[in-house]
């Protein structure tokens, strides 16, 4: 483990480190999982490590092909070396296949391929359960500025559009996933993390889970799921 300050923040799935430079965090990455708002919990062996990883290889991907990221440095097994955001308090979703939310929202069936992608913004609250919201209430209540909504949703549908393709050629369908954004030095970077935690993989064909609804859903080999898939996005 890289040596680290003072504890700043401690999540459901990261902790935060201050390290001596103000403009930089490690974000260290543990194996506790949660789902459904934290009323289920476990843990999933060596998730920590799987998510560094594979976060830190897309990250830098993604940089690559122009969407700014916290992405500084893997510094550890455990730990990545990322500039210091002011979190924008919204969690964007994308969709390209239902699934989760949107299929309990709508009522409709899980696996239904849409005509193009659906773009969500929810309020970040844990006490609230992220609820969806629209720009008018992000305007209204100052969440975020018109261009930083503008800059977040484009730099979203540009992360879909790269993963998509990327995952594709791995043979997995990018179901859906979550993005969270923030502010550093007047710029709107990609924060937090891309994981099995966070996005939905199917493999192509028998659309097998190779993701946390593994854990959330009781479906077993969890672990085999997240280093199944670190495997396809590192090869
Ligand atoms: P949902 O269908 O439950 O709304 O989830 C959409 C995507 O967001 C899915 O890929 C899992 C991810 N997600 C998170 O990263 N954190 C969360 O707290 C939730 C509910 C979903």
């Amino acid at each position: 483990m890289a040596t680290h300050g003072e504890q700043l923040y401690e999540g459901k799935a990261k902790i935060l480190y201050a390290t001596e430079d103000p403009n930089l965090v490690i974000q260290y990455f543990k194996d506790d999982a949660t789902a459904f708002n934290a009323q289920k919990r476990g843990t999933i062996m060596d998730k920590g490590a799987c998510n560094n990883k594979m976060s830190s290889h897309l990250f830098q991907l993604l940089e690559a092909s122009g969407v700014p990221t916290h992405f500084v440095k893997q510094l550890s097994d455990r730990e990545m070396l990322v500039k210091k955001l002011q979190i924008v308090p919204l969690e964007v979703t994308i969709r390209n296949i239902t699934a989760g939310g949107m299929a309990k929202l709508l009522g409709i069936e899980e696996g239904i391929v849409l005509a193009r992608p659906v773009f969500e913004w929810h309020y970040k609250s844990d006490a609230l359960g992220d609820p969806l919201i629209n720009d008018d209430h992000i305007l209204a209540l100052n969440l975020a500025t018109s261009d930083e909504l503008e800059t977040i949703r484009q730099l979203s549908h540009r992360v879909n559009d790269m993963l998509s393709a990327y995952f594709a050629k791995r043979g997995i369908d990018l179901v859906d996933f979550k993005l969270e954004f923030g502010r550093h030095d007047g710029q709107i970077l990609l924060g937090d993390e891309i994981s099995p935690d966070t996005c939905r993989f199917w493999e192509q064909g028998t659309r097998r889970k190779l993701d946390k609804d593994r854990f959330r859903r009781d479906l077993g080999d969890v672990e085999a799921a997240y280093q199944e898939m670190l495997r396809r996005v590192l090869e």
